[in-house]
């Protein structure tokens, strides 16, 4: 079977490339990244894309005279490339409708947080600061909100006694880099579906029957 073609937009290190890199390229996900985009030039996404020999573009927001101008740009380069899912991982900008529409319920994003609690910026100190008692990463689908699209997997983790910022983040991450992979997984097996808020996952199906045994196999 094809595997699903994923554009990954990117703005920094790039670790949640890294370990979707790591499952598409042993074989453990049906999904191969074909492109990895950046705002920035100097990401270190970028860098990880060509280590792994991953066609890369920068496309400077800085160029365009609006979101929709960039947009647009970051649109004909991902369909040049011949992406069917959008993987968003940390990449620092909003879409605009010109993004949204050209991949309807095609666009995922990974937030560090247990969304809807604390979307935007600064999410860890945001959750130490209110004095959570858990906190975590979700994946979700991308709309015109901040943070709000329906959410596919999420995973949960304790805030510690000790914990920074920096500590937590680490915590959380690590369950970034397992949970992204799997929420391709399950869109490359077409199972997810999206009614209203909710992202409906069906079960698996069994592979299809491809063999006719003549007399029957036992069992
Ligand atoms: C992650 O924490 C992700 O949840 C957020 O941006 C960060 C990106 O990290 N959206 P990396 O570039 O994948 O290492």
């Amino acid at each position: 079977m094809a595997k699903l073609r994923v554009g990954v937009l990117a703005s920094g290190r790039g670790s949640n490339l890294q370990s979707l890199l790591e499952q598409s390229l042993g074989g453990k996900i049906d999904a191969q990244v074909v492109l990895v985009a950046s705002n920035k030039a100097d990401a270190g996404a970028l860098e990880k894309a060509r280590e792994a020999g991953i066609p890369t573009r920068v496309i400077d927001h800085r160029g365009f005279a609006s979101r929709e101008d960039f947009d647009t740009a970051m649109v004909a380069a991902l369909r040049e490339a011949g992406v069917e899912l959008v993987v968003l991982a940390g990449f620092m900008r909003l879409l605009s409708k010109v993004f949204l529409e050209a991949f309807p319920q095609r666009i995922m994003n990974i937030h560090p947080s247990l969304l809807p609690a604390f979307p935007g910026l600064n999410v860890q100190r945001q959750a130490l600061e209110y004095g959570a008692r858990f906190s975590g990463c979700t994946v979700h689908f991308v709309d015109g909100g901040l943070d709000t699209g329906p959410i596919i997997i999420q995973a949960v983790v304790p805030i510690l006694e000790d914990d920074s910022e920096q500590s937590l983040a680490a915590r959380i991450l690590a369950e970034e880099h397992r949970i992204y992979p799997r929420a391709v997984q399950l869109f490359a097996e077409g199972r997810l579906r999206v009614e209203g808020r909710r992202v409906r996952i069906a079960p698996k199906a069994d592979p299809p029957e491809t063999a006719l045994v003549n007399p029957a196999l036992p069992g």
